[in-house]
């Protein structure tokens, strides 16, 4: 089978070379992938490993076999499954508890929107819950995970301020749920019970200091590489509001993959979450659609399917 394969020494970062099968283990099945998607995280694993590695996390396909201890989808079945690593290839192995089948009308493109920024999401905005009524400030709203925040949150009654780095990244949030979007956290007027941070730098400082007493800023990223000084009179506007980190991963059981992946895929189906897929293309295309989620250029996820 063909694989995206990490050549740091290479022209290109990656390259389709041919691989062995997936070793699949008792409690896994194997799945054919028609679709995966990118994290801008990725981007920055793909840099940090050596030769011949093969990431991948957001996958979307068909199950091929099913798990031999009888677990998860059985052969045929359209699903979405979240992965470690080895993702972009023609077919992986993935644990049968962190998949969810698909309704007929969800594309395995739209799918492979959900795992990595689907369920980082959904879980974030838990941190704040409930929603209804309360004021939620979304950086990098134009993103991978923003786009989807700024839905999911809208949809649980929040008001959404969606903040953007420049003019044109402000394009369709409205549509999609925001009250506001300004170019900026600095332009931020009020305080919120909600903040989701994962700019960093300069950005998480003013987060702290736009929180409502009692409400919670949630550190998920740091797309901008810069550090963040603060200090305890940073948080006297707001008594005991709280600064909570956050990694998808870790921030639920394990069990919880595949109700939440099922969860995200039936508000697709149902017309309430519309995955904002900027560029759609084909793997082959690796390269330049990686530079442009680098470069801040996708409106929402970058998808790439196997053809
Ligand atoms: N902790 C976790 O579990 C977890 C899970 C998923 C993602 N993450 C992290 O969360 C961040 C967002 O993920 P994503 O997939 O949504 O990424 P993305 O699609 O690349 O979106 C990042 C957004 O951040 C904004 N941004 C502002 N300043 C930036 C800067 N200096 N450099 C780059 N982007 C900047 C960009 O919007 P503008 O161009 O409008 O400014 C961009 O739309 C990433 O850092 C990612 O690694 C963490």
């Amino acid at each position: 089978m063909l694989g995206l394969v990490t050549t740091p020494e290479g022209k290109a970062p990656m390259e389709l070379r041919e691989l062995p099968e997936p070793q699949v283990q008792r409690n896994e099945t194997l799945v054919a992938v028609h679709a995966f998607s990118l994290n801008r995280g990725e981007l920055r694993s793909i840099r940090n490993n050596g030769e011949g590695w093969v990431p991948g996390q957001d996958v979307a396909g068909v199950v091929l076999q099913q798990a031999a201890d009888g677990s998860g989808p059985p052969k045929g079945a359209r699903v979405v499954a979240l992965t470690d690593e080895f993702g972009w290839a023609q077919r992986v192995a993935v644990q049968s508890h962190r998949m969810a089948v698909l309704p007929d009308s969800v594309s395995f493109a739209e799918a492979s929107t959900l795992p990595v920024a689907g369920l980082t999401a959904l879980r974030t905005l838990r941190h704040g819950a409930p929603l209804l009524g309360k004021r939620v400030l979304i950086t990098g709203a134009a993103g991978g995970v923003g786009t989807l925040a700024v839905q999911l949150a809208a949809r649980s009654g929040a008001r959404v301020t969606a903040v953007v780095g420049r003019a044109e990244r402000a394009a369709g949030l409205m549509e999609l749920g925001a009250l506001e979007v300004i170019e900026g956290i600095e332009k931020a007027q009020g305080r919120f019970g909600v903040v989701l941070e994962s700019v960093g730098g300069a950005s998480l400082a003013q987060a702290i200091k736009i929180v409502e007493p009692k409400g919670t800023v949630v550190v998920y990223g740091n797309s901008s590489g810069e550090q963040t000084t603060i200090s305890f009179a940073d948080f006297r506007g707001a008594p005991n509001s709280r600064v909570q980190g956050f990694s998808y991963f870790y921030s639920e059981a394990e069990d919880r993959f595949a109700p939440d992946l099922a969860l995200l895929a039936s508000l697709i189906a149902d017309g309430s979450l519309k995955p904002q897929i900027g560029v759609e293309r084909s793997w082959r295309d690796f390269g330049g659609v990686a530079e442009q989620l680098r470069d801040r250029r996708v409106a929402g996820k970058a998808v790439l399917l196997i053809d």
